[in-house]
């Protein structure tokens, strides 16, 4: 019979005691037993981290008699919209049906705006993105925010309690704007700038417009842009609903509150990425025509390098170059390599600046 190098015969199981035996063998049988659940578990796991969802929670009957179809707001936005395919492409992502009716009501559930199960980001993820952005906090954001719930977006325990001795839980859309709102502080100081004005190109429901203008009394006006008519409808409802007066939705159509050379920096996360190429000409065209300094790109798919592609792989920093715009910065989404692996939805951010 084989036995270990060092002759131990307990390799083999054959000098394990009575008490031992059974031990094993009762761990065994639980194990044998406890197979099917877990499988069963790991498969409802897998199809809840692939399906969109919302909570069901956070709706007011006043939310849902407006964020309906047949909203006359939205349908003139549609048609509105609808003439300017020529300009903005036309997107293989962003197609008629994308947004469905039940994502208008719960804009902020697990969607075509934010993943939040999706992409494998189960609750342990959460909490160590959490702790992680504690530890480069330099703004208090973490205890600024509040995640209220609302319009169906999905919340997880931190095991921490607030100021006012409550549970503390987040969501990727309160992680996400505050890891992107340390970035813009670390490389642009954005805190500090007087009066500044920034323009969020396919902003969604208004995510990180809501948290900027709840975050940064220095930020004078939050436009939000948007060439998919729902979004321009919800982010309306949302940032009003909010009373963030200092957020602006401008539609498509009529831009002129944007004015040339009053813009110092322009957002777009995880927007361009799933346009047409012809919608990224046309928006970087229009950062360089707004004389706007800086453009911070959060690209849905990269691994840092110097290319930014379309999720199709179609590189479009030569447009960025055309237009006059050289990548100043480039830093994954959590400087902690194991974080960049195991935490909510890793990215990378980029910083382009005018030359
Ligand atoms: C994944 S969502 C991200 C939303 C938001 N930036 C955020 O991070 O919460 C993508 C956004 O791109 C917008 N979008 C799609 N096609 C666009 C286009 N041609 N021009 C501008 N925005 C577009 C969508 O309406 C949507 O708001």
């Amino acid at each position: 019979m084989w036995q270990g190098k060092s002759g131990d015969r307990s390799m083999v199981g054959e000098n394990l005691s009575l008490g031992q035996r059974a031990q094993a063998l009762r761990w065994l049988v639980s194990y044998g037993a406890r197979q099917p659940m877990e499988a069963a578990r790991a498969q409802v796991r897998t199809w809840l981290q692939n399906r969109r969802g919302h909570s069901g929670q956070g709706i007011t009957a006043a939310d849902r008699a407006a964020l309906d179809e047949t909203n006359p707001e939205l349908q003139s936005l549609r048609e509105r919209y609808a003439g300017l395919g020529d300009i903005v492409g036309t997107s293989t992502v962003w197609i008629p049906g994308f947004v469905r009716p039940e994502d208008l009501l719960y804009f902020r559930g697990d969607n075509c705006y934010v993943w939040q199960n999706q992409d494998n980001n189960t609750p342990e993820k959460y909490v160590l993105t959490y702790l992680y952005l504690k530890t480069i906090d330099t703004l208090g954001l973490l205890d600024d925010f509040a995640e209220d719930g609302d319009f169906g977006v999905f919340t997880y325990p931190t095991g921490d309690t607030d100021k006012n001795g409550n549970k503390r839980f987040v969501s990727r859309d309160l992680l996400d704007s505050a890891n992107e709102l340390l970035f813009l502080d670390r490389t642009l100081q954005i805190s500090q700038l007087p009066e500044v004005k920034v323009l969020d190109i396919g902003a969604g429901y208004g995510r990180l417009a809501y948290r900027a203008v709840s975050a940064l009394p220095n930020i004078e006006t939050y436009f939000c842009i948007d060439a998919v008519p729902e979004s321009t409808f919800v982010s309306s409802h949302y940032l009003s609903s909010k009373g963030a007066a200092r957020a602006r939705v401008v539609p498509l159509d009529d831009q002129q509150d944007l004015v040339p050379g009053t813009i110092k920096l322009a957002v777009n996360i995880l927007s361009f990425s799933e346009c047409a190429i012809e919608a990224v000409e046309y928006w970087i065209s229009r950062c360089a025509e707004l004389k706007i300094e800086h453009l911070f790109i959060v690209p849905n798919i990269s691994d840092g390098d110097e290319a930014i592609r379309l999720v199709n792989g179609t590189d479009y920093s030569p447009i960025l170059a055309n237009y006059g715009y050289h990548l100043s910065h480039v830093e994954p989404k959590y400087a902690n390599s194991e974080v960049q692996k195991y935490g909510i939805s890793p990215k990378w951010y980029y910083l382009f600046s005018a030359s």
